[in-house]
């Protein structure tokens, strides 16, 4: 599938549910998350997947909320599978237990981000609201033995600006790869993306040496060796960067609503399509056909809703 700029439209992130066990300070508040939560099903989930599949969907994320709070979500990434799409990931705050982490690594899952913005257990409590860097870091020693495991920090002025030799270390030690995102002004974070706020560059100029390593044209992420640790590590310049003229994905929210951009406002609600589906795919290859060149600058949407 190609949008309106001739780009292919390869990636799919899919939030399959905005509940979620945390409320870091940048996604969600308890009062951002009071309106009902209402999810697709599993059979709806199946159906959206198919279709995009059949569009030329090749990588699929699923993200949130914490998409490990369904007790189907390995049911659908075997339904991803069986059905041909091979690049099949995740996005999880980490916070699992060990049934779940023998699962991950029994799964057709091919990589597993996990975020963690800080290695400090009471600035994790402070964070996310969850006393839970323990049970994090042990789930990423665990997984790292058996899928490829990445770490996502954002960047946080009174949280992390600190840390960031320690998170470099702690992401060697353990051999995974870890990557700095800069905070986007996207939902709640708007209130404290004035203060909080850090850009890569400004965490590069803390290193002496590093130079860029060549990585996937799509990937967001620049990686660079940093030669102070050797080792490599990846920063999203989501604000700063400009990374929309070779995008190629799609996301569709909690409730089946799919997005152009993380920072559009209008949707296309699948819901009201999925009992045809010859339809379903006209009416995504048209909305598609509409995904913008260049993104607003920020957006009261919900990041849990949407997926990060
Ligand atoms: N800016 C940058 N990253 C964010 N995430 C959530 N909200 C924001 C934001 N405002 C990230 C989380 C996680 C993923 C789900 O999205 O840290 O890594
Ligand atoms: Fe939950 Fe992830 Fe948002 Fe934190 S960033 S509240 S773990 S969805």
């Amino acid at each position: 599938m190609y949008d309106g700029f001739f780009r292919k439209i390869e990636y799919l992130r899919f939030s399959i549910t905005d509940r979620c066990n945390f409320f870091c300070k940048y996604c969600r508040t308890k009062e951002a998350c009071e309106i009902e939560n209402e999810e697709l099903s599993k059979d709806e989930i199946f159906r959206i997947i198919s279709v995009f599949k059949k569009l030329g969907i090749k990588k699929l994320r699923f993200t949130g909320g914490e998409p490990f709070l369904r007790d189907d979500i390995f049911d659908i990434i075997e339904f991803a599978d069986s059905i041909g799409i091979k690049n099949i990931n995740v996005t999880t705050n980490g916070y699992l237990d060990e049934e779940k982490i023998e699962k991950i690594a029994k799964s057709s899952l091919l990589s597993i981000n996990i975020s963690l913005d800080t290695l400090d257990k009471r600035k994790y409590k402070v964070l996310t609201g969850v006393n839970g860097l323990g049970k994090v870091i042990s789930t990423i020693k665990s997984l790292s033995k058996f899928k490829k495991v990445k770490i996502n920090t954002v960047l946080l002025r009174s949280v992390n600006f600190d840390e960031i030799e320690h998170l470099i270390s702690f992401a060697k030690e353990n051999n995974v790869v870890i990557r700095f995102i800069e905070l986007m002004p996207v939902g709640v974070a708007n209130r404290i993306f004035e203060s909080e706020f850090v850009s890569i560059e400004e965490i590069l100029k803390k290193f002496k040496n590093f130079h860029e390593i060549k990585s996937n044209e799509n990937s967001v992420a620049k990686y660079y060796h940093i030669e102070d640790f050797d080792h490599i590590v990846g920063f999203i310049n989501a604000v700063s960067g400009h990374f929309c003229d070779r995008c190629d994905k799609v996301r569709v929210s909690s409730r089946g609503v799919l997005y152009n951009c993380l920072f559009d406002k209008i949707g296309l609600d699948l819901k009201e399509y999925l009992n045809d589906e010859d339809v379903l795919m006209e009416k995504i290859q048209e909305f598609v056909k509409k995904k913008n060149f260049a993104r607003l600058p920020s957006t009261d949407s919900m990041m849990f809703k949407i997926g990060g």
